[in-house]
């Protein structure tokens, strides 16, 4: 199936094609009869590429360290220069194959390389399927700060191959379920309902499902200016979490134990049923402290303020604004 995206962010339109087997005729959805540099990292298995590869006309393949570091500005840099030798020109096209590591930073060197190509990507995580490849937004870290140069680049398309998730560790799977079922907990309670009554869960049905909802999101708010901070449950105490714990936690994680924070107590039970379905933490022992003065440093925080996301009631958020202080109260 597709799910066309209409998005204000450059004008594009772009089609989401959700289909096993995608990858092996992605010519007959993407225009491959060009130059195409193919971005991926180590740690995505070669065979994807090499399925790529093989119905490009001029193929290029560049590789990069898996992790979070490599979404960095030497990489940046050195795939631009890579572009240059290489004589790429504003007609050829950059193919993201991997996670959202990969998936930003390929996004972002071909919204400034010779002013934007195309790009196309397929996520190969369960986070970068439901979450990161659309929506348009891309980025590298810079100085230390997580996403804090990029752009708005929308992909001019993007192959979802539920297949490729084969070959993802587990716990990196999970990881990206903690995305679906914060989207689910704000804006889709047949979705939770669904996660929490079934043992045996069909991942195309729920990819959709969690796709769907973010692109009524960014669709309805392409800069994030008022609906798309929906997307932040769980995150303002999620980061500051995932900054203490120094990379032991996957992102996912993190945003898994945020949430807990920012739900009333009667639908604490069954968010912490659904977390512990998919392996993910429910509780941590936090320095107050500690979490307030990460907040303070966080994008969401303006002044002595900082924007939350709280759900009284699956299926349904509310925004709070409220003094960092105050995020004590929650953190019980
Ligand atoms: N642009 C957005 O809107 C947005 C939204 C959410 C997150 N993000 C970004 O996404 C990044 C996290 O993405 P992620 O969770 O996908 O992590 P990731 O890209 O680091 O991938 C996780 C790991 O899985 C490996 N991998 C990828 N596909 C695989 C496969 N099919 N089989 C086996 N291994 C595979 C990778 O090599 C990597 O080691 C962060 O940088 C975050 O900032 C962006």
């Amino acid at each position: 199936m597709t799910i066309d995206v209409i998005s204000k962010v450059n004008d594009i339109n772009y089609p989401i094609i959700i289909e096993r087997d995608s990858i092996n005729n992605v010519s007959n959805y993407f225009n491959l009869k060009r130059k195409v540099l193919i971005i991926t990292d180590s740690g995505v298995p070669s065979i994807y590429s090499n399925i790529v590869k093989e119905q490009c006309m001029e193929p290029f393949v560049y590789v990069i360290l898996k992790g979070e570091a490599s979404k960095n500005f030497d990489n940046y840099k050195k795939i631009l220069e890579f572009m240059v030798n290489n004589k790429f020109t504003r007609t050829d096209a950059i193919v993201a194959i991997g996670g959202g590591v990969v998936g930003d930073l390929s996004g972002f060197v071909a919204s400034s390389y010779m002013r934007g190509i195309d790009f196309y990507n397929i996520p190969t995580t369960l986070l970068s399927q439901v979450d990161s490849s659309i929506g348009g937004k891309c980025a590298i870290d810079f100085l230390g700060v997580k996403n804090n140069i990029g752009a708005f680049k929308n992909p001019n398309g993007v192959l979802i191959d539920s297949n490729t998730l084969e070959t993802l560790e587990k716990r990196e799977f999970n990881a990206g379920m903690a995305e679906v079922i914060k989207m689910s907990a704000t804006s889709n309670k047949e979705l939770f309902d669904y996660l929490k009554n079934n043992s045996n869960i069909d991942i195309d049905y729920v990819i959709k499902e969690a796709l769907t909802i973010k692109k009524n999101v960014v669709e309805a708010d392409p800069f994030e200016q008022n609906l798309r901070k929906v997307l932040n449950f769980g995150h303002t105490i999620g980061h500051a979490i995932e900054s203490l714990s120094s990379g032991s936690l996957l992102h996912g994680e993190c945003v898994a134990l945020g949430m807990m924070y920012m739900v009333d107590e009667n639908v604490k039970k069954d968010l912490e049923t659904v977390l512990k379905k998919f392996d993910l933490p429910t509780s941590i022992n936090v320095n107050k402290n500690e979490i307030i003065d990460l907040v303070k440093l966080d994008k969401k925080s303006s002044g002595s303020k900082v924007s939350i996301v709280y759900v009284k009631e699956i299926g349904s958020f509310e925004f709070r604004k409220i003094e960092i202080n105050e995020l004590k109260d929650y953190l019980k």
